[in-house]
Order: structure tokens, then sequence, then C-alpha cells
């Protein structure tokens, strides 16, 4: 059968020719190894960011511009990938912790002003997932599709699982943004770790510039699934769980039946 081989397909011979040290030849094996790790992390980190924007950017067309139950399938399996994706981004930076410190020290004056903090995709990463300050464009399309459906967050929230694809593409984009976070946590956990109060290669604070980097994407969103609790009965400050929910069927101040949560169908549901 004829086709690509292999190494033709995945292009192997220039992608495995891209990994230079910038230490100088004459320098220790060990120290040239350690910062061949270090270009494989980050190269690494680039290549599955490729994937996780791609993703991202795909689920959001999707959910924003298309209709229908299989769109918000899709869009939730996007997703999904994405998230998994983040957390696979995750381990690779923490592999990076066995990085021995002297090895780092050794050929860090080679880096110049080179900083992930110029890393192009991350930006675009955190530009589309937004913070606690602006929404992103991947929930304006969540947004976007609830809007479509007639179904408010709250009311999502309520439903749970009854919400079908709904509630399963708002449950993946807590994973997207949870695995995120996670990400720029162990980021600075890692810093600190090889190199304490030092300033960055980029010419930041180092330590406290990354801890005012950690964000929380999809505060809205939380926000209504904190609202549950209230209506679900969570005591308020100096009251009891009982005085504070809503009466159950039976109890005195019930007229008829109660109305709980419901296993309500959602237009264009496909569950
Ligand atoms: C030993 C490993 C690492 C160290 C010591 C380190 C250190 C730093 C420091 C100090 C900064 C602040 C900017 C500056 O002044 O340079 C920074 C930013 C950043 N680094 Fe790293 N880093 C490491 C690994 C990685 C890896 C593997 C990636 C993945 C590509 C990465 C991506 C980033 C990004 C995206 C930023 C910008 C963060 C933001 O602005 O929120 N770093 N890094």
């Amino acid at each position: 059968m004829g086709g690509p081989t292999y190494t033709d397909y995945l292009e192997l011979n220039t992608l495995l020719s891209l990994q230079t040290p910038r230490s100088p030849d004459s320098a220790e094996r060990a120290v040239l190894l350690s910062e061949q790790f270090f270009i494989v992390a980050h190269q690494s980190c680039e290549l599955w960011l490729k994937q996780i924007i791609s993703d991202l950017e795909a689920a959001a067309d999707t959910l924003g511009t298309r209709a229908g139950p299989e769109a918000v399938e899709l869009g939730a399996e996007y997703l999904a990938r994405a998230a998994e994706l983040l957390v696979v981004l995750y381990h690779q930076l923490t592999a990076l912790e066995k990085l021995p410190l002297r090895h780092f020290a050794a050929f860090r004056p080679y880096l110049g002003s080179a900083s992930g903090a110029d890393s192009a995709q991350f930006r675009q990463l955190d530009k589309l997932l937004g913070d606690e300050r602006r929404a992103g464009r991947l929930y304006e399309a969540f947004t976007t599709a609830l809007d479509r459906a007639e179904l408010p967050a709250a009311e999502l929230c309520r439903r749970g699982p009854g919400a079908g694809a709904y509630h399963r593409v708002a449950e993946a984009l807590l994973d997207v943004a949870n695995a995120y976070w996670r990400w720029k946590v162990g980021h600075l956990a890692l810093m600190t770790r090889v190199l304490g109060s030092r300033p960055g290669t980029g010419g930041t604070s180092g330590a406290p510039y990354l801890a005012s980097r950690i964000t929380l994407p999809f505060p809205e969103l939380r926000e209504a699934r904190g609202r549950l609790h209230l209506e679900t009965g969570e005591p308020a400050h100096g009251e009891t769980a009982q005085a504070a929910r809503p009466p159950r069927p039976g109890e005195p101040g019930v007229p008829g039946e109660a109305e709980g949560p419901g296993e309500t169908e959602v237009p264009g549901d496909p569950a």
C-alpha cells in the first residue's frame, strides 16, 4: 500500500531537529540534557495548546452559531477534549519539577529575555476564556446557546443532568476553567521552587506577578451554581437549615404539591 511513511506523515525529521540547547557544546552533558528537557517541555506545551485553542474556538463557533441538539452535543465534546488536554498540560509542567536546580542555573543565562510571558498561544487562550472581570468569547457563545434554548443559567443549574447536553456543556466549561486555574497555580509553584524570589527572564517580578495572574474563568456560571444552595435551603447566618429551606410537601405552608427541581425537557434537548 502506498501513502506516506510514519516519519513522513508526522514530519519527524523536522520535528526532532528543533530542540537546540543554547548552552555551549563544551557544557557538561547533564546540563545539555536538562536544557533539552526544558525545551521539549515548552515545545510540547505549545503543541497541545494548538489543539486546545482549536477545540475551544470550534466549541465557541458551534455553540454561538448553530442551533439544535447535535450542535450542543458537539460543543460538549470539543470542550471535554480541551479540558482533558489542559490536564495533560498540567502534568507536562509538573514534570519540570525534575529539572535539577544546578543545571537550570547553568543554562538560564543563555535564555536571554525569552519568557513564557511572550507565548502568543497562551495569550489567545486567556482571551478566549476570559476572567473575573470580563467574559471571553467562549462564555459569550455559551450564553448565546442558552438564550436560544430559553434556558437561563439558574434553571440549567437547577435541572442538572435533566438539562441534557446543556448540562454537559456547563460541566465541561468548568472542567476547562478549573484545569486552567490548576495549571496557573502549578506554574507558580514550579517557578518558586526553581527561582525563589528572583525576577523572570521576561522582566517581571516573578512570583508576585504570576500570583496576580491566577484567575478563575466563568464567574457568572459559578455564581448561578452557588445560588442553588439558597434555593435548596442553605441556612443564612443565625438560621437553622429547617427554617431557611422552602417547606416540603406535607409541612405547614405548602398548599399543594412541591415544586422541586424538575427534570423537564429543554427545547432542542437530545437527552
Ligand atoms: C522551570 C520552568 C519555568 C520557570 C522557572 C518559569 C518561570 C516563569 C516566570 C518567572 C514567568 C513570569 C514572566 C517573566 O518575567 O518571565 C513566567 C511566565 C509564563 N510562563 Fe513560565 N516558567 C517555567 C515553565 C513554563 C512552561 C513549561 C510553560 C509552558 C509553555 C510556561 C509558560 C509561561 C506562561 C504562559 C507565562 C505567562 C503567564 C501569565 O502571564 O499569566 N512556563 N514563567
